[in-house]
């Protein structure tokens, strides 16, 4: 007789860890739903990083380059970084992951805003660490609350920048007043994955407070400006002593050949990468014009995303439910705390359309 206990079990705290959910991506009995759920860019992919990963077929047979190299170069490059200094990760996600797993053990814990991105708990909770959620009036980031959390078995503050879901952002005084009253004993993680879409004259990039710093690390994606969600590419820059010990666990060759290939030429792609941020920019006052117009709260983001307030629960189920009805897929972020809200993406010209029409009908039903 098989006993049923008789299996392998996972460590303590694995099973209690709720999975993350993406944006959905289908509606039943729906062909071409319009999806504004996952922050991806409106434009879509670069011409000329399709045409680097096509090129990219005859040499799948090879291993890609253990340190990405030349994508390396690259972003060092662009983004005027030294290339000693940064850590490719399967995504940033796989950047956050790392960390944690470096530097937290069990009873550790890592602090964040309390509607603060999810990967950042998941993974620090693998570790049998405890998370601790700063509480965000005005759906922001406040350095003090942060600091109230920070304890001796604080190992990690995580803070996006702009956030998501709220499209908030703190300025580089606040950054710079968090890091100064930190233990620097303690990484400061800066997730700054919808930089590229920020026109806000209080925010600046810790690019400059990382570089002379042995605390603070900066992240960015390639899913969000570059349009390469499906291809996974994250980099964080990080003090020498950090990609030291990253270095040692870091899988070989986590950053997939095509990727590489695609990720150099969308760093090239200038007209691609100011038409994605101008097809934000332009979009996102007629967002709260419109939406404030219908009586909803909306506050100005600093993402390629907005957050709509509905009254309650109750109202945000039925509005997401009546969009699904009209083939509109955006996010109810109810698992980041804000179960009153919608978060939606800036897309495509007909999309935008289609959406805000929707949810004026939605708005002004009967
Ligand atoms: C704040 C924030 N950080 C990081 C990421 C993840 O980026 P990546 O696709 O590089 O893992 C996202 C994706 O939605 C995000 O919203």
């Amino acid at each position: 007789m098989t006993n049923l206990l008789d299996k392998p079990i996972p460590k303590a705290g694995i099973l209690d860890i709720a999975p993350y959910v993406g944006g959905k991506s289908k509606i039943d009995g729906v062909a071409d739903p319009i999806k504004l759920s996952s922050n991806e860019n409106a434009l879509g992919v670069s011409a000329h990083a399709v045409e680097a990963f096509v090129d990219a077929q005859g040499k799948l047979f090879r291993y890609p380059d253990g340190l990405a190299n030349p994508l390396r170069a690259a972003v060092a490059d662009y983004h005027g970084l030294e290339a000693d200094r940064l850590v490719f990760g399967n995504g940033s996600d796989e950047v956050f992951l790392l960390l944690n797993q470096i530097y937290l053990e069990a009873g550790d814990n890592i602090v964040t805003g309390e509607h603060g991105f999810l990967a950042y708990r998941i993974s620090a909770l693998a570790c049998q660490a405890e998370v601790k959620l700063a509480p965000e009036p005005e759906q922001r980031i406040e350095i003090e609350n942060l600091l109230e959390l920070v304890d001796d078995r604080t190992r990690i503050v995580y803070l996006s920048n702009p956030a998501n879901p709220t499209g908030t952002w703190n300025t580089p005084e606040e950054i710079a007043e968090l890091r100064a009253r930190l233990d620097p004993r303690i990484l400061l993680v800066v997730d700054e994955a919808y930089a590229e879409f920020v026109d806000e004259p209080t925010w600046a990039s810790a690019f400059e407070m990382a570089r002379a710093s042995e605390n603070i690390i900066v992240t960015r994606t390639f899913s969000k400006i570059h349009g390469l969600a499906g291809l996974r590419i994250g980099f964080g820059y990080c003090p020498k002593a950090v990609i030291e010990a990253i270095e040692r666990i870091r899988l070989p060759f986590n950053i997939n050949l095509p990727a590489q290939f695609a990720g150099i030429a969308a760093l090239s792609d200038h007209f691609h990468i100011e038409a994605s941020r101008q097809q934000v920019l332009n979009w996102h006052p007629r967002f709260l014009q419109e939406i404030r117009a219908l009586g909803y709260f909306i506050r100005k983001s600093a993402g390629n995303f907005v957050l709509i307030h509905f009254k309650d629960t109750a109202e945000a189920e039925a509005a997401n439910a009546y969009l699904m009805s009209q083939g509109l897929i955006v996010r109810h972020v109810a698992n980041y705390g804000l179960p009153q809200c919608l978060r939606v993406t800036i897309g495509k010209d007909d999309e935008n359309r289609a959406f805000l029409d929707a949810l004026k009908r939605f708005a002004t039903r009967t």
